[in-house]
């Protein structure tokens, strides 16, 4: 059975105590509220909430196979032109299923991914001096179409391939996913000829993954888009249809929730026992911070809400966070991701056997010695009256991985429920976007401009 699968003992006080550990009645008091918040985040699927049926979404998915096996062999290198939940979710992908050393050698007719999620001139204009465009697909993607940080990007990187292959042929070396019909990248991919992608209507960002924003780039890099997409859609079934405790998102949420309004716990660690899923981590960061975190309840009133979430890497963090998690404030609580079968076992040679300290790891595996540090960690945290709880992958598959995405979104749409907050919009990160335009200069955003600049210091503090 390659389910992913849920342990949440270490949530409940009998395994942490009563400072922060949760009671087996507070927790099925949530029974009754998860069902209505799943019941009212299904009733939206086919609305407002159409992220939902992404998995099922069989000829998007065909779609994007064949222009992947239209361009196979063409590039060298992939590039995505995208930000926050446009990029994020790939770059999850990459690190999980491709593995950390793909780039280095990728097999024979696969692309190299680089994901540039930023604007910062060294990134961008070392790229320029380093990659050769005429080898290059871009992918732009954006589901506004007008995010400055990709729309500069599209201009800089549509100006090179220009100028190495002229105006008529630097269309083949983009393409687009964006809005079915609205926003400036729309228009400009008409008017350019760019091949084109859609964002369905219902899928925001961060719940995009699973659409051509997650699975066009994938499939290019050779990923099992068929795989994820079957996960997904298991998840979707196991989660449509079982009571709470059954439920591996309304368990989620409903932890998520309670260790945070009744136990004042604001941190959510997601610990990755796995260097493939660390990137996981990154995806999920952003999936709960801007869903949850709201000055803004969706009545109106003011609740200032949200988790902070935290990514940490094991064992690599045991020599860096570990000692603040078990000994510093009771701030936190932890989410493990552990894999039952590593694709690899590297075997620790026999030497030393006159030095104690070092012999006794040689004819051990790494694989033993990564699950003893992992098990460590969590006999640790649990001792210290930290709660915690461990999502197992049986594998590092595209299906294990599918089944994730799904059952981490479906989790924070009923957290949002819960938290009485709309988990699918962003005022603060357009608030940002809004200074950002009115500080280039943009037209139309003169009066915003003009308020940032009357609320400037007039005395700056400097050292
Ligand atoms: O989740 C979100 O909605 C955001 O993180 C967006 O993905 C991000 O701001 C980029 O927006 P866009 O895809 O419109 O360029």
């Amino acid at each position: 059975m390659d389910q992913v699968s849920l342990d949440i003992t270490n949530l409940f006080t009998e395994a942490v105590g009563p400072r922060v550990g949760l009671t087996e009645g507070e927790f099925l008091a949530l029974a009754e509220p998860s069902q209505r918040a799943l019941a009212a985040v299904l009733a939206r699927r086919e609305e407002d909430l159409r992220w939902q049926t992404l998995p099922q979404a069989d000829a998007v998915r065909d779609e994007i196979l064949a222009y992947a096996d239209s361009v196979q062999g063409e590039f060298d290198h992939v590039v995505i032109l995208g930000i926050g939940g446009s990029g994020l979710g790939m770059r999850a992908l990459q690190t999980a299923l491709n593995g950390p050393y793909h780039d280095l050698e990728p097999q024979a007719g696969l692309p190299r991914l680089f994901v540039l999620d930023n604007v910062d001139p060294d990134l961008i204009g070392e790229f320029l001096e380093t990659v050769d465009p005429t080898r290059t697909l871009f992918n732009v993607i954006s589901k506004s179409g007008g995010t400055a940080e990709t729309m500069s990007q599209f201009l800089i990187f549509r100006q090179s391939l220009i100028e190495a292959l002229g105006a008529d042929s630097h269309a083949r070396h983009i393409v687009v996913t964006t809005d079915a019909e609205q926003g400036f990248l729309r228009e400009i991919a008409v008017r350019e000829g760019y091949r084109a992608f859609a964002v369905p209507d219902g899928v925001g960002g961060r719940f995009s993954v699973l659409s051509p924003v997650g699975l066009l780039p994938a499939a290019l890099v050779g990923i099992d888009i068929v795989g994820l997409l079957k996960g997904a859609a298991a998840m979707d079934e196991r989660c449509r249809n079982a009571e709470f405790m059954e439920n591996p998102a309304l368990v989620c949420a409903a932890a998520q929730f309670l260790l945070q309004s009744n136990h004042d716990l604001p941190i959510s660690v997601t610990f990755s026992y796995s260097h493939r899923l660390r990137d996981l981590a990154d995806w999920f960061a952003q999936l709960l911070a801007e869903s949850i975190g709201k000055q803004q309840g969706s009545d109106g009133s003011v609740v200032n809400a949200g988790p902070t979430p935290v990514r940490a890497v094991g064992v690599t963090d045991q020599h860096s966070q570990v000692q603040l998690y078990v000994e510093g404030p009771f701030d936190k609580w932890f989410t493990f991701l552990a894999v039952e079968q590593s694709d690899h076992t590297v075997a620790i040679p026999e030497a030393y056997g006159d030095i104690p300290g070092v012999g006794y790891l040689g004819g051990r595996t790494l694989n033993e010695l990564f699950a003893a540090e992992r098990d460590g960690t969590r006999v640790a945290l649990t001792d210290a009256g930290r709660p915690n709880m461990t999502i197992s992958f049986p594998r590092v598959d595209a299906h294990t991985i599918g089944q994730y995405l799904y059952m981490m979104q479906l989790a924070v749409a009923v957290m949002g429920e819960h938290y009485g907050v709309d988990a699918f919009d962003q005022p603060g990160v357009e608030a940002g976007k809004v200074a950002a335009y009115a500080l280039m200069g943009r037209d139309g955003f003169e009066d915003e401009r003009a308020r940032i600049e009357a609320g400037m210091p007039t005395r700056r503090r400097t050292l």
